[in-house]
């Protein structure tokens, strides 16, 4: 099964006004036609109009890194699905590790704002991985399981028209991102192998879930610590269908690379 790479680029708390403008322009020029491959870049918050009217034009997508799952009201610091939509998102990352283990979010909470976030119209690329003691323990595979089965709990395999983009199955509106907690921004990448195994096991618990058909079309993109270097080999396998990539997304040359490697 061939699916098209997608590969995201995860600016988390770094850039500001000027750095994010000139980031964004110099993805443009470098990798803003790509049609192989779905390109996303989720800046912080307060800069996506910025960047968002740079991409115009462009085929590079904006993202969120976060949302809340009521649609407004007393929520003070927090960022609703319309507001993302409204400076030009077309989709959100949720369940991110750092917003799991340093901010505390549960994937009873993350699933409440996927299912917002897919309701409202944008679309969900939604975050799991294991720490590092998991790993250790054997635990990885129940998890991870865990994470995917809870945020994903009352996600329907089709949408009714919602959001611009109109109606769509599961695939198109949402991607996981399996990023090994031990392996974001560490410098230590889960090995080809490592990556393809939870991968293929993710797979096949969408299989339960849903079906052959949604499991075989759904994209897992791999994040942590991808580099131009080790991208190629981790995309040559099966089940790795992109990259969320955190560092390296912050260097047009670098993500510019990653974007080529999957080519
Ligand atoms: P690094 O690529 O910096 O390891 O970050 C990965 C990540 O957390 C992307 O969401």
């Amino acid at each position: 099964m061939s699916r098209k790479l997608f590969i995201g680029g995860n600016w988390k708390m770094n850039t500001d006004r000027d750095s994010a403008a000139s980031l964004a322009s110099g993805l443009v020029e470098a990798i803003g036609s790509v049609e192989e491959i779905d390109v996303a870049v989720a800046p912080p918050s307060v800069y996506l109009s910025a960047v968002g009217e740079v991409l115009k034009g462009s085929n590079i997508s904006l993202a969120g890194q976060n949302c809340w799952y009521e649609p407004n009201g007393a929520y003070t610091g927090e960022i609703s699905t319309d507001m993302l939509l409204d400076v030009g998102c077309d989709l959100v990352i949720l369940g991110h590790s750092e917003r799991r283990h340093v901010l505390g979010e549960t994937d009873e909470l993350i699933n409440r704002k996927v299912l917002k976030a897919l309701d409202a119209g944008l679309d969900v690329i939604l975050c799991v991985g294991e720490l590092l003691e998991q790993r250790q323990a054997g635990q990885t595979n129940d998890v991870v399981t865990r994470q995917v089965k809870i945020g994903m709990e009352g996600v329907p395999s089709s949408f009714s028209e919602k959001g611009e983009k109109g109606k769509k199955g599961l695939p198109e509106r949402l991607t996981i991102a399996y990023e090994p907690v031990w392996a974001i921004g560490t410098g230590v990448t889960a090995t080809p192998e490592q990556a393809q195994e939870v991968h293929a096991m993710i797979r096949s618990l969408l299989a339960d879930m849903y079906d052959r058909q949604i499991a075989d079309g759904l994209r897992i993109q791999y994040g942590g610590s991808m580099k131009p270097d080790n991208a190629a080999e981790l995309f040559a396998k099966d089940d790795i269908d992109g990259g969320l990539i955190g560092g390296a997304s912050l260097k047009v040359e670098d993500f510019a690379s990653i974007i080529k490697a999957g080519m």
